[in-house]
């Protein structure tokens, strides 16, 4: 990395910004299910805006980013709770949002995000729990 390829770079090492993955990673209509700093991430972009949520359902901790899209929500692929992708509001079940964390894509296409209210996301540790999220009608 070059002082020239990250110009927050100093600011993002004072505070919480963290490299969470390249814009080429998130699939068209997609989200992806990554792992920064410890804290699992569900990235999207919707109608050109990314959108980074707190990627542990809370339901029964499948991934949000191997959810599918449907409008502005992700339907999470285990047993279809419905969030909204802009806010983390669950629509299922509104006592169960999920965090939205804010996000930036520096010059080179590396999606930042900054994980400054993750302390407190002790659901979204750990690893996903072993289910094939890719096939719908796997549930
Ligand atoms: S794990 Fe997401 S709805 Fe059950």
């Amino acid at each position: 990395m070059t002082q020239q390829q990250f110009d927050f770079c100093d600011e993002a090492e004072s505070s919480h910004w963290h490299p969470s993955a390249h814009i080429q990673e998130i699939p068209e209509g997609r989200g992806l299910s990554c792992e920064v700093a410890g804290t699992r991430l569900a990235l999207f972009f919707l109608n050109g805006q990314l959108e980074i949520l707190e990627g542990r359902c809370p339901h029964a901790n499948a991934p949000l980013g191997r959810g599918w899209i449907e409008g502005d929500q992700v339907i999470c692929p285990l047993h279809r709770w419905k969030f909204d992708i802009r806010t983390g509001q669950c629509l299922t079940n509104p006592q169960k949002s999920v965090r939205h964390f804010p996000g930036r894509v520096d010059e080179n296409g590396i999606i930042w995000v900054d994980l400054s209210e993750a302390e407190t996301l002790s659901g979204s540790k750990g690893s996903d729990p072993p289910h094939d999220f890719d096939n719908p009608s796997d549930n």
